[in-house]
């Protein structure tokens, strides 16, 4: 089983997750049954926006394992913050389960709950229908709410920038967040907002740490040289980077032999990488190629650093 990180409310996160965005339902089942049956993983990442929390859910029942054994995290999709709770117990009841060991804050990010779509919604001309008379800090309070009532276990954001976080959040919350996850490889590694993070007692989580689908980063020649030197695959050296770093990482796939060969390759090319090879990767995407591999469909600067995408 994976080791687990203090967060800044007492309680543990496995380092590794599961991660489930573009996971199908139907795979997803066998995907979560698999990954903690078979292969040791403890922590799930949902969201409610992933359309596939009731097979998540059925996923962690069929695996036995039980549920005060995982650390299952899901997020507040952007049309819901005037609601968390109503929110939070639609994605309880899909989970089956009474309670989260994280609740996050998808995006920064406002949509208008009566648009023309429930998860996207547009203006007339096409762009998304962002809501701008609205404060971050009005749905921390709920979140907040909903931590004090017990319905989760800590509470966090994703995808928020350090000035995001340092002008709309921090001045105002009573909690502080426990993490932030947002977009984390090789190619983007988020060096000062890494630091960042750790300085407020914040834990980085990164999504699409393998550079998602089609991924340049699994040919990445410093990668793959690391991979050959110690015998491990590029996807091992691509997370166990991020291990290495303390960073909670969290690998999406639906195929067993790579559901467990991400967390043994993960932990054991941790263990292997030295200090150098640590600062060398982390060399690697200011060496020319750095890059985001998800575009923010919001139209809306957020504050991250804005390198081409993919
Ligand atoms: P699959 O689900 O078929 O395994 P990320 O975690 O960065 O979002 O990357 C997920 C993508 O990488 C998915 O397309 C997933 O496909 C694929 N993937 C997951 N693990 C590996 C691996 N060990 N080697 C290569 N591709 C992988």
């Amino acid at each position: 089983a994976s080791p687990k990180i203090k967060l800044n409310n007492g309680n543990e996160i496995p380092i590794i997750g599961l991660g489930t965005w573009q996971s199908k339902p139907d795979e997803v089942i066998n995907a979560v049954e698999y990954a903690l049956k078979e292969a040791g993983y403890r922590h799930i990442d949902c969201a409610w926006a992933y359309d596939n929390e009731k097979e998540v859910g059925e996923g962690i029942r069929r695996s036995g394992v039980p549920r005060s054994e995982i650390f299952l995290t899901s997020k507040l999709w952007c049309t819901h913050h005037g609601r968390v709770e109503a929110a939070l117990d639609e994605t309880l009841a899909n989970l089956g389960t009474d309670y989260l060991d994280l609740y996050l804050v998808h995006w920064p990010i406002h949509l208008n709950p009566n648009g023309n779509h429930p998860k996207f919604p547009t203006r007339p001309d096409g762009s998304r229908d962002v809501l701008t008379d609205w404060k971050i800090r009005d749905t921390w309070a709920q979140m907040e709410a909903v931590l004090a009532k017990g319905k989760v276990r800590a509470i966090g954001v994703s995808n928020f920038s350090e000035r995001i976080l340092e002008q709309d959040l921090l001045p105002y919350a009573k909690v502080v967040p426990a993490v932030n996850q947002v977009e984390l490889h090789l190619y983007n590694p988020q060096l000062k907002l890494v630091e960042y993070l750790k300085s407020k007692g914040i834990v980085p989580q990164a999504y699409s740490p393998l550079g998602s689908t089609n991924s340049p980063l699994l040919e990445d020649e410093t990668a793959g040289a690391l991979a050959k030197k110690y015998e491990l695959s590029p996807a091992d050296i691509l997370l166990g980077y991020l291990v290495a770093k303390d960073i909670v990482t969290l690998p999406k796939s639906v195929n067993p032999k790579r559901i467990k060969s991400n967390i043994e390759g993960a932990l054991a090319a941790a263990k292997k990488l030295t200090k150098e090879d640590v600062e060398k990767l982390d060399g690697v995407a200011a060496s020319g190629k750095q890059m985001r591999l998800i575009q923010p469909p919001w139209g809306v600067d957020l504050g991250f650093d804005n390198w081409p995408v993919r």
